[in-house]
């Protein structure tokens, strides 16, 4: 931690607020705009942090006596040296009007200890994975696609992607180009990993809510396989609330059982952070 204690000192000395007890103070490595809503940044990573793909952390900046915090999945791979976060911007949202503005070498916090549910351990052993994404709820799946042990669970990974339009698409459309082309996973990942995105408001060559594509059959029919089978498939799901409770329906008709930590089972869920 030595070398995160002394960006604290630098940051305190800067802001001239003194950072809370505990958390780590790192790095702002680099940052990618994607539309006037989406962004995603890298920062160093703690030498003593570990987590498991798909887990979030509480991410604040050193601007206030009190900082606010929010959850934010860490989209980066559990081996990765830097840690890599994907966010919304809200215009006057409590952390993301001024996250949105960080610069390669500004200061992040983040409190030590990760956490989730979008996790293989919540998971019981299967064939197919689907990793269901609205807006940043990409952000876990970004992690967890990019994990060895994803591969070794599943035969297969499904990643659907929906947004409101084109642009917003870009990072989880680099994210599959990345894995592909990846000379470590990309050959692991060959033939098993299926990338699938949609647009709601801007034509494009696939369109429409995700839960309408699993309500009318057209994901499965794109895909070239069954409906959902509680037998094979296993669900993470993440997005906006609405969008969770309508999937968690969805399944829990078709006979699956959420999972949690304690306790696998057929799907998991998690809300992606806004503001
Ligand atoms: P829509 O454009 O029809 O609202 P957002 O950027 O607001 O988080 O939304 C991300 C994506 O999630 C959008 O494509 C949006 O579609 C979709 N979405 C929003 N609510 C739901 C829902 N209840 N079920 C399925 N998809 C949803």
């Amino acid at each position: 931690m030595n070398q995160h204690t002394s960006f604290a000192k630098i940051d305190a000395a800067r802001t001239g607020f003194p950072l809370p007890a505990g958390v780590f103070a790192e790095r702002v490595v680099s940052v990618t705009h994607y539309t006037d809503r989406l962004f995603s940044f890298r920062i160093t990573r703690p030498q003593s942090f570990r987590f498991r793909s798909g887990e979030f952390v509480m991410i604040g900046l050193p601007n206030a006596e009190k900082p606010v915090f929010r959850a934010y999945s860490i989209a980066s791979p559990s081996w990765d040296d830097e840690l890599e976060f994907f966010s919304i911007k809200v215009p006057d949202g409590p952390l993301t009007q001024h996250l949105q503005k960080i610069q390669p070498g500004d200061t992040v916090l983040m409190r030590p200890k990760p956490t989730g549910t979008l996790v293989l351990d919540a998971l019981r052993p299967g064939r197919r994975l689907y990793m269901i994404a609205t807006g940043t709820g990409i952000a876990p799946f970004a992690s967890l696609i990019r994990d060895p042990e994803t591969f070794e669970k599943f035969e297969e990974v499904v990643l659907t992607n929906t947004c409101r339009d084109v642009a917003e698409l870009a990072y989880g459309d680099q994210l599959f180009q990345d894995l592909c082309e990846d000379p470590l996973i990309g050959e692991l990942v060959a033939g098993k990993v299926t990338y699938h995105a949609t647009t709601t408001r801007e034509a494009s060559p696939r369109m429409g809510r995700i839960t309408t594509l699993i309500e009318n059959g057209q994901l499965f029919a794109d895909l070239g396989c069954e409906p959902f089978d509680p037998a094979t498939d296993r669900v993470m799901i993440c997005g906006s609330m609405a969008m969770l409770q309508e999937v968690k329906a969805l399944l829990e008709a078709r006979g699956f059982e959420e999972g949690s930590n304690s306790r696998p089972a057929d799907f998991v869920i998690e809300r992606a952070f806004v503001g």
